[in-house]
């Protein structure tokens, strides 16, 4: 699909990260002006960071939220300071970006979430729960935002440096295990989220949708 964002004007948050980065770029490639904030500038975590730099932009056609940073771990495993940070940058940084974010009318908000909300893992409950959070916000947003569109793309698992932290050979052996159970039998890529993240934001009858991109990982047995 070849969508025209010919003089778009689009913010990306997170562009300096794998899924942020492909949407940036496959935004560019499309005709859109791309903002792409750092951290400095704008820190989803910072009431003050996010409302100081929308007071100083013009309204834009649409916005992506592909920053996050979360820990990982059982329930029992992560202290009850640490969950609180996680939601607090991921799903209440989503929220500041909504509040503060100005749009032109007919626009898109655009979530990143992620597929443990449908399927969840025993180590991982806390991002399961981030992300169905997420979504409802996108749905109840589409509403109360409306005319402005609001969707999530929910990703499965993605190469990207999300996952650097791992040495090479953990991380090509979890590659490689969840490859071969999906129905895809590959792992995704950053630009296969993107380009669902074009999607949504370029058709004028998705809002309040999430879509998932996961390689068929919510329905593999
Ligand atoms: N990769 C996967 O397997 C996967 C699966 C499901 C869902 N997801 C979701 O997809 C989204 C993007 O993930 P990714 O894989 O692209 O991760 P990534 O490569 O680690 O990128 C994360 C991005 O978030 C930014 N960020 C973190 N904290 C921030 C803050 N306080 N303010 C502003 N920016 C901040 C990072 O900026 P810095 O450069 O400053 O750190 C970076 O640009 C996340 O919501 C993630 O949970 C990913």
């Amino acid at each position: 699909m070849t969508v025209d964002f010919k003089d778009a004007r689009v913010l990306v948050v997170g562009a300096s990260g794998g899924i942020g980065g492909a949407t940036a770029d496959a935004f560019e490639a499309a005709g859109a002006r791309v903002e792409r904030p750092a951290r400095d500038v704008l820190d989803i975590t910072n009431d003050l960071s996010v409302e100081t730099f929308f007071a100083a932009q013009e309204p834009f056609d649409h916005v992506v939220v592909a920053a996050a940073r979360t820990t990982t771990g059982s329930v029992a495993s992560v202290n009850l300071a640490d969950a609180q940070v996680s939601m607090n940058n991921k799903f209440f940084g989503a929220y500041r970006v909504a509040r503060a974010a100005r749009l032109h009318d007919g626009g898109s908000i655009t979530f990143v979430s992620g597929f443990l909300s449908q399927r969840p893992s025993a180590s991982s409950v806390l991002q399961g729960a981030i992300n169905a959070a997420l979504q409802a916000l996108a749905r109840g947003l589409a509403l109360e935002r409306a005319p402005i569109r609001v969707n999530a793309v929910s990703p499965g698992l993605i190469d990207t440096p999300l996952h650097a932290k791992m040495t090479e050979e953990d991380r090509q052996t979890m590659f490689s295990r969840v490859a071969s159970r999906l129905p895809v039998q590959r792992i995704g890529q950053a630009k296969d989220v993107a380009q669902a993240i074009l999607f949504v934001a370029a058709n004028p009858f998705v809002t309040g949708s999430t879509v998932t991109v996961d390689g068929g990982g919510t329905i593999a047995p």
